[in-house]
């Protein structure tokens, strides 16, 4: 360590405030810790001060810093021994990346030998820009939980544990339990003018695993994909640790923008949200989908079609799917319940062309023996009863107030020379900042005043790094949410004002 003893350097760290105002303290003492081990302000085998004289020189509770020692130890960051007190530990859990990541080099040959990752464990585990704080009211992507019909839903698991079948305790049938499989068929037929048969789709547990599947499946190592620049990181990381060579393609207000260049490299894959673009927002037009699909059906290109939160459409007609105008049978249709339901639940579905189907149910089975029988069964019930849709309209109801709040307290903001593109639907709206603002800056303030939210520059593919901030407004309540936007709103005005 430099001069600073590890309680002088705790307290500074634990000064600088870099955490989010509601994160507990035995958090951040934890979260300075690990700083210190990552860093090698605390290298493996040193000894840490005792729980009672940390407390006392950091001016905290002793409970507060017995808490942060158990996650540590816990987590494998710390080890104690009787005698010994407690020391970090000489293998930590992520010394391959963090020793990466602070540019030192691995402690000891044997170290390394035991940690490595591989090159795709590596982009698995390596350093997130999304943040693992708990929800806060404008965190993008959630929903609001308190919307949800847990009495139905309660009911609905009742009845299928009160009596269950042998097979709803055994792993599941390769594709998916079958009556769920026909709500969806249904429900994607009429709410998505999806063209399909029920032997098409495959339950997955979400999109992240769709995706994983399409590039198992239909990529090797070293493939081309298109993504949209920006692009949600979910897609992204799930499709560089199958090793596929991302190529970033320019986003407009008629979404995913491919230039001649683009064209002459074609790819293997196309990630796409037609929709509603993550993040911008932006739904893509119809001259936009054809090209996209002449295009595909002519270089062999498959398409993937992210329908993350269409459901949330609060203005104008619904739009169709790439899918349903899809001729050639190139786009793979996803779909997640994470939105409508509730994320926790790990379901989603993928609609693939015909002649992959068979192929594509194997392949899921070989990979993920699947399970979840009785809650997929509910699910089916729920859907077939018509409580989906009633849950839908109301959610619909609800967020389209919320956005309008939003949209009516944020407005300020186009006067310092932020923009608020026009968008209809979804759960979260995009302020665009200037090229020379520092959106990470605002969202640190922001966060200051207890309003999460995220970068846009955190969601760009390659050189091209747009600025703005990702506001998710499902989870704000509606009696509070003029009054977290006016509080965004300022602290945007200030920030573009200085
Ligand atoms: C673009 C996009 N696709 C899909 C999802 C949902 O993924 P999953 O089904 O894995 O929860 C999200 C979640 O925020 C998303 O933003």
């Amino acid at each position: 360590m430099e001069s600073l003893t590890i309680s002088e350097w705790l307290l500074t760290e634990l000064k600088q405030g870099r955490f989010p105002p509601r994160m507990p303290t035995h958090r951040r003492v934890y979260e300075a810790i690990r700083r210190a081990i990552a860093t090698q302000h605390l290298t493996p085998g040193a000894r840490l001060p005792s729980t009672r004289s940390l407390a006392e020189e950091l001016g905290l509770s002793r409970n507060t810093l017995l808490a942060a020692f158990e996650q540590l130890h816990e987590e494998g960051y710390v080890v104690s021994q009787i005698g010994s007190g407690t020391r970090v530990a000489a293998t930590l859990p992520e010394s391959f990346v963090t020793t990466q990541e602070s540019g030192a080099t691995p402690q000891t040959e044997t170290a390394r030998n035991t940690t490595s990752l591989s090159k795709r464990g590596t982009i698995a585990a390596g350093p997130s820009d999304q943040p693992s704080y708990e929800v806060q009211p404008f965190t993008p992507g959630e929903d609001d939980f308190s919307a949800f019909p847990t009495q139905i839903w309660r009911r609905l698991l009742n009845r299928q544990w009160r009596d269950p079948q042998p097979a709803f305790l055994d792993y599941g049938h390769a594709g998916g339990h079958l009556p769920l499989r026909h709500a969806i068929a249904n429900y994607l037929r009429m709410s998505r003018t999806v063209n399909l048969t029920v032997e098409q789709v495959l339950i997955t547990s979400g999109t992240q695993q769709s995706i994983d599947l399409c590039a198992r499946m239909l990529t090797d190592y070293g493939d081309r994909v298109w993504v949209e620049n920006p692009c949600y990181w979910g897609a992204r990381r799930v499709l560089e640790v199958n090793g596929l060579t991302l190529h970033p393609v320019a986003v407009d207000d008629e979404g995913m923008a491919p230039s001649n260049t683009d064209f002459r490299n074609p790819p293997r894959l196309i990630y796409t949200t037609p929709s509603h673009q993550y993040p911008k927002g932006v739904a893509m037009s119809y001259g936009r989908r054809r090209l996209l699909l002449d295009y595909a059906a002519s270089r062999g290109a498959w398409i993937l079609e992210d329908d993350y939160d269409s459901e949330f459409r609060f203005e104008g007609r619904p739009l169709s799917s790439l899918q349903g105008m899809d001729q050639s049978g190139c786009v793979l249709y996803m779909g997640t319940f994470s939105k409508v339901m509730y994320p926790g639940i790990k379901l989603g579905y993928i609609v693939v062309p015909p002649d992959l189907a068979e192929r594509f149910k194997r392949g899921l089975y070989e990979l993920q023996r699947p399970g979840q029988v009785v809650i997929q069964a509910a699910l089916a019930d729920f859907i077939e009863e018509g409580h989906f849709s009633t849950h839908i309209r109301r959610l619909r109801q609800l967020y389209k107030e919320r956005r309008y709040l939003l949209q009516k307290a944020l407005a300020p903001v186009t006067n310092v020379g932020a923009r608020l593109p026009p968008a209809g639907s979804g759960l979260h709206l995009v302020v665009e900042l200037p090229p020379t603002c520092d959106d990470v800056r605002v969202a640190e303030l922001a966060a200051e005043q207890g309003l999460r939210v995220y970068p846009l520059s955190h969601y760009s593919v390659g050189d091209k790094r747009e600025k703005g901030l990702i506001i998710g407004y499902a989870y704000a309540a509606t009696d509070r949410i003029m009054t977290y936007g006016r509080i965004l709103a300022d602290v945007i005005q200030a920030a573009l004002s200085n």
